[in-house]
């Protein structure tokens, strides 16, 4: 096989499998912000993107195909895939034990404080899997490059990466990016301490480390300063660490405007359009689209619906909120709890206001591309409120696709509050009287002023498209 001058490494691949009833397996495309942020990047470049099998069919995708084409397996060109095959009990260790109940928690600071976290002796073990899964994507990479490749790790899942590929291959440019936040030190040092300086300095083994906001790239100097005590320059974003100079880049991701108009031209989106346009009839239309993620803050935000059909009774009849929320990470139990939190309050909603002529809320747990989309399209006011989030795509992918000049209710701490928050309504995502006055103001914001701030948002949210966020990247290594 081809050593490849250009490589990828993420948890999660650019495609995930399943199996159909006739036994054969079927692909399609993986989801969540960083796939859709690389994916249009992907098809251009000829290189090896490395991921994990995540599930059974995907297994043995892995071992029936162990380096599939990219195009052969997802109608794309360009890269060829390399699914790990990685024993299921080291994988859960690291991808749901550290990495999602642990890495994810920390850095979006959704702790429960007085009862969680406890790191005892299981937490011990959960972290040997988390570095022995690091060790075989580094292993993967090693066998992988060319002389002097590059390569983009991506994300918490693979913290340690960047250091041991160092150790091995001293010849390759090595990137690392954050898609989420990075916790201040006060609670980032609420980790064992071993933990916290392995994860900065498997980091600090990149060249250049990217984030998505001068927050997140702040937080992360301070932690090698405090933690470290590295020689941190918070003007020139640079770390002194092991007598190398490591260099800290800001990329704010923006939506692909392109892949977008081409995905929402497909027939199946016309469909959905049309079913969604029955739902909602001659109301306004509320749109939320998230995966089922306790930092989104789905709860919250249907509580400051009903808010608004309390305060504000003259929209009762006249508004409907679709909000889609996507099935993940169920093998977290604070996920599954959330998920019937987010199920109860949009149950209680719809039978305090529900009339025999109005639903004031329809929630959809099941996933469906297509339908977000239209929805999109659909929308008069979009609403992301999370508690923190890296980004947040769809507050830069809705605008893009807006037919009804949508306004964004969007929340303060999303990393795209950065570039949008001038033409956005922003608000604290934890007041649920100012998210409903915000849902007021865009419901009754006069067309002139909605137009201008839709295309101030449009503008500001393809600034930096996917290809060239990545290829800044690549620049940056040299
Ligand atoms: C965020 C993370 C990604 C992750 C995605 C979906 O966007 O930054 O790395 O892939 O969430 O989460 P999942 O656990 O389903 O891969």
């Amino acid at each position: 096989m081809d050593k490849a001058q250009i490589l990828i490494a993420s948890n999660r691949g650019p495609v995930s499998f399943s199996v159909s009833d006739d036994g054969a397996l079927e692909s399609r495309r993986g989801g969540g912000g960083l796939v859709s942020g690389m994916i249009s990047v992907a098809t251009e470049i000829d290189g090896l993107w490395v991921c994990a099998a995540l599930s059974d069919a995907d297994r043995r995708a892995a071992e029936e195909a162990p380096e599939a084409r990219l195009d052969r397996v997802h109608d794309l060109d360009g890269m060829r895939v390399h699914m790990l095959d990685i024993p299921r009990r080291t994988f859960d260790g690291a991808y749901t034990g550290v990495a999602n109940s642990t890495l994810w928690f920390v850095q979006h600071m959704l702790y429960d404080i007085p009862n969680k976290p406890v790191f005892g002796s299981h937490f011990r073990r959960l972290w040997e899997d988390y570095t022995a899964y690091n060790n075989a994507f580094a292993e993967a990479l090693v066998s992988g490059a060319a002389d002097g490749a590059r390569v983009a790790v991506q994300d918490y899942h693979l913290a340690l990466v960047p250091r041991i590929l160092r150790a091995r291959r001293p010849d390759l440019r090595i990137a690392h990016f954050s898609h989420t936040p990075w916790a201040p030190p006060e609670y980032f040092r609420m980790l064992p301490g071993h933990v916290a300086r392995e994860l900065l300095e498997g980091m600090l083994g990149a060249d250049r480390l990217g984030f998505l906001s001068p927050r997140w790239a702040d937080a992360f100097l301070r932690c090698c300063a405090e933690i470290l005590r590295a020689e941190v320059d918070l003007v020139r974003r640079t770390v002194e660490y092991g007598g190398r100079v490591i260099s800290v880049g800001v990329h704010a991701l923006g939506a692909d405007e392109a892949g977008l108009n081409e995905s929402a031209a497909e027939p199946a989106v016309a469909a959905r359009r049309e079913t969604l346009e029955e739902v909602v009839g001659d109301t306004r239309l509320i749109v939320r689209v998230d995966r089922t993620e306790l930092s989104k803050n789905i709860v919250r935000g249907l509580e400051a619906y009903r808010e608004l059909l309390t305060a504000h009774p003259e929209w009762r009849g006249r508004v409907t909120h679709l909000a889609f929320a996507y099935p993940s990470r169920g093998d977290v139990p604070e996920y599954r709890e959330y998920t019937d939190a987010v199920l109860r309050v949009a149950k209680e909603i719809n039978e305090e206001f529900a009339t025999a002529e109005w639903t004031p809320l329809v929630l959809e747990v099941n996933d469906d591309y297509p339908r977000s989309l239209a929805s999109f399209q659909l929308a008069d006011v979009l609403l992301v409120n999370p508690v923190r989030d890296g980004m947040n795509l769809v507050a830069k992918e809705g605008p893009v696709l807006s037919k009804r000049d949508s306004v964004l209710v969007l929340s303060r701490e999303a990393g795209a509050a950065d570039e949008l928050g001038e033409h956005a309504l922003l608000v604290n995502p934890y007041d649920t009287v100012e998210t409903a006055e915000a849902l007021h103001r865009a419901l009754s914001m006069d067309p002139v002023e909605r137009r201008a701030r839709r295309e101030g948002l449009r503008e500001a949210a393809v600034a930096l498209p996917p290809r060239k966020w990545f290829q800044d990247q690549l620049r940056s290594l040299g």
